[in-house]
C-alpha cells in the first residue's frame, strides 16, 4: 500500500487486462504531458472478457496493490470488463486514499450530455453480461434506450492486427453491427478499450451518421479534473518517463504496443502472479 499520502510528483497508475488499455494511457499522456504513467497489463490473464467476475475482481485488487506500492496518486481502470465488475471493490480497497477512475462512468455522463435517445453498446461478453451500461444509463438518463451487443472475438481480431485490411474489416463490421438489436441507434458506445483502434471502420459502416462514444478523451479529462480537485497535478513541465509492466511478456505484445499507444514501448516483465504464488510480498 501507499507508504505516504499521494503527492503531485507521483505517477498515475493505469491498468488493463492486457495492452488494449494503452489507448486510454495514450489519451492521458496526450492530455497531461507532464504526468508520469505506470501501466500494468495483465497479459497472463487476458482476455478478461471471458473470465468470471470473481476472478477479475481478484486480479484487479492485486494489480491495484502493485500500483499503490509504486506510489500512484490515482488509479485508472483502463478496461471496461474490469470496470464493470471491480470498481466498487477497488474504491473500498483504497479507502479514499487515492481516486479510482473507471472507463464507464465518464462515457455514461457523455451519453447524458448528448441528448441521444437510442444508444448501442459494443463490448466483450463479460461487460455485456454485467449489464453495467444499461444499468448506469438508466440511472443517469432515464428514457434512453440501450441496446447491448457482445462482440466476443473483436478484441482478439484487433490485437492480431487484422484491422489494416479495409475489405476484411468491412466483413467484420457487417458481422457485428448488422445485428437487428442495433437498428436505428443514434450513438454507439465503444465498450472495450480495443475498439478506438477501429473507430474509422465503425464510422464508415454508419457513414458517419451514428455518434461514436469513445472513452479515450473523456477518461483523460476525468483524470485531469480529479487531479486538479485534489491538487495533485504535476506542477510544471518535464519530459515524463512512463513505465510499462506486463504479467507475461512476449515479443508480439511489445510489437502490438505500437497499435495501442501510437509508438512502440518497452514492456517490463513483472511476474506478479508467480510472486504471489511464492508468497513474496508485493
Ligand atoms: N480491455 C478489455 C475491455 O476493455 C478487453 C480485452 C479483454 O477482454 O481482456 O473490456
Amino acid at each position: 500500500m501507499h507508504t505516504s499520502a499521494p503527492q503531485n510528483i507521483h505517477p498515475i497508475g493505469v491498468f488493463d487486462s492486457g495492452i488494449g488499455g494503452l489507448t486510454v494511457a495514450q489519451g492521458i499522456a496526450r492530455a497531461l504531458p507532464n504526468e508520469q504513467i505506470i501501466y500494468f497489463g495483465d497479459t497472463a490473464h487476458m482476455p478478461y472478457g471471458e473470465k468470471s467476475a470473481e476472478a477479475i475482481q481478484g486480479y484487479s485488487v492485486k494489480i491495484c496493490q502493485f500500483l499503490l506500492q509504486q506510489q500512484c496518486k490515482i488509479i485508472v481502470i483502463a478496461c471496461n470488463t474490469a470496470s464493470s465488475v471491480a470498481v466498487e471493490l477497488l474504491q473500498e480497497h483504497v479507502a479514499g486514499k487515492v481516486a479510482v477512475i473507471n472507463v464507464i462512468d465518464p462515457v455514461v455522463e457523455a451519453v447524458k450530455q448528448s441528448g441521444i435517445g437510442r444508444v448501442g453498446v459494443l463490448a466483450t461478453q463479460r461487460t455485456t453480461k454485467s449489464g453495467v451500461y444499461p444499468h448506469k444509463i438508466a440511472l443517469t438518463s432515464p428514457g434512453v434506450q440501450v441496446m447491448a451487443k457482445a462482440a466476443a472475438s473483436l478484441a482478439s481480431i484487433i490485437e492480431e492486427g487484422m484491422f489494416n485490411s479495409a475489405h476484411t474489416m468491412k466483413a467484420i463490421m457487417d458481422y457485428y453491427l448488422s445485428d437487428p438489436c442495433l437498428e436505428k441507434i443514434e450513438g454507439l458506445i465503444l465498450g472495450c478499450t480495443h475498439y478506438p483502434i477501429i473507430k474509422d471502420h465503425i464510422n464508415n459502416y454508419y457513414n458517419g451518421k451514428v455518434h461514436i462514444f469513445d472513452a479515450t478523451e473523456t477518461v483523460a479529462q476525468t483524470v485531469k479534473k480529479q487531479l486538479q480537485n485534489r491538487q495533485l497535478l504535476y506542477p510544471g513541465e518535464r519530459a515524463a518517463h512512463h513505465h510499462f509492466y506486463v504479467s507475461d511478456y512476449t515479443r508480439s505484445f511489445e510489437q502490438a504496443t505500437q497499435i495501442f499507444f501510437g509508438t512502440r514501448v518497452h514492456l517490463n516483465h513483472y511476474p506478479i502472479w508467480e510472486m504471489i504464488e511464492q508468497n513474496t510480498p508485493l
